[in-house]
């Protein structure tokens, strides 16, 4: 049994990663200042006193340094996503750099037994070549992707005088219990409400944007992986290594949701951006996709359907 810190824990990622660190045994503490989160997906864990929470802001340098104390493993998942980084973007550098540096240092001083930092494939920007490897050429556009690039960095440097650590750069994360307005993925959401209220899912152009869809499922996988295996100071692409068109998900929530109406295509000239994770480097520690995006968002789409209250 370890003990293990999750700051973010209270999250739409954190709240799936402590359910699985509490199964598998893990003495669980989560540290989240509650910005983006209720605690309601955690409320059964806390009551019954099976985690602890802090809460907390990984600005405060004391409080982050007290919660990481007596900690054998970190996961740092506490940010602020990108549109409130083009919004704010002093903030959101001060919590997702300066929040970074005060969790690794602290990482470093309590002597934690690694550090697994939650990243984001937004660093490699618009890519030229795919599928995204994790040596291509990296274009940071946001303050939020330059916070998450800088905090790999800075993960390198401290890694030089002793901190074991490593690295997931996230694709397009999505699953049951996520915020209708999360940044690339919002639009799972918005297509399936519409299809429930039988109107069709609008798509602008031909519909041929990709994204890589990696369930959340998948993605606790990847941070437990990252926890136990023997390699270290390591940076790892989460995907699926499989592309699913704008168009293809609009078919797959349309079936999943037995709705009688055909996606609207809005013919307009777009950027068509396309995401496909290289994941061979990953799968050497371990990783298996467990969920094909069509059964995960169908499971998404029978979720919001039963619970549109929560969504
Ligand atoms: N969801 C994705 O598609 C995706 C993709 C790439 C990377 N990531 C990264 O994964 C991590 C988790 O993402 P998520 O989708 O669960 O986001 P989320 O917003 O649901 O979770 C982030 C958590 O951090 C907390 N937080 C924010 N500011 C804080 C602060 N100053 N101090 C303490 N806690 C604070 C929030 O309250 C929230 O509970 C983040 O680091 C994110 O950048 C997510």
């Amino acid at each position: 049994m370890s003990n293990v810190l999750i700051t973010g824990g209270s999250g739409f990622i954190g709240s799936h990663l402590t359910r699985e660190l509490v199964k598998m045994g893990n003495n669980v503490t989560v540290f989240d200042n509650l910005f983006r989160s209720d605690n309601n997906s955690l409320k059964d864990l806390i009551e019954s006193k099976k985690i602890k929470f802090i809460k907390g802001d990984v600005r405060d340098e004391q409080a982050v340094d007290s919660a990481v104390k007596g900690m054998d493993y970190v996961f740092h998942l506490a940010a602020v996503c990108i549109n409130y980084s083009v919004k704010f973007p002093k903030e959101s550098l001060e919590i997702n750099l300066m929040g970074s540096e005060n969790v690794f240092r602290a990482a470093l001083k309590r002597k934690v037994k690694r550090i697994i930092f939650s990243s984001s494939a937004s660093v490699y920007g618009d890519p030229k070549v795919l599928p995204m490897k994790e040596d291509s050429e990296l274009k940071p556009v946001t303050p939020y992707c330059l916070a998450k690039l800088a905090s790999e960095h800075l993960l390198k440097f401290y890694g030089r005088s002793g901190l074991n650590y490593n690295i997931l750069r996230y694709f397009n994360v999505y699953g049951v219990g996520q915020k209708a307005d999360a940044y690339y993925t919002s639009v799972i959401s918005l297509f399936i409400k519409r299809i429930l209220s039988s109107q069709a899912p609008v798509i602008d152009g031909e519909g041929k944007q990709s994204m890589d869809f990696v369930n959340v499922k998948d993605i606790v996988q990847a941070n437990v992986l990252a926890m136990n295996s023997e390699t270290e100071s390591e940076i790892y692409n989460v995907g699926t290594g499989i592309s699913t068109t704008i168009a293809d998900l609009a078919d797959i929530l349309i079936k999943s949701l037995k709705v009688d109406v055909k996606p609207e295509f809005n013919k307009r000239d777009v950027i068509v951006s396309e995401r496909r994770a290289d994941i061979s480097k990953i799968q050497k520690i371990g990783f298996k996709v467990t969920v094909s995006a069509s059964d995960g968002l169908s499971e998404v789409a029978k979720d919001i359907a039963e619970n549109l209250e929560k969504y």
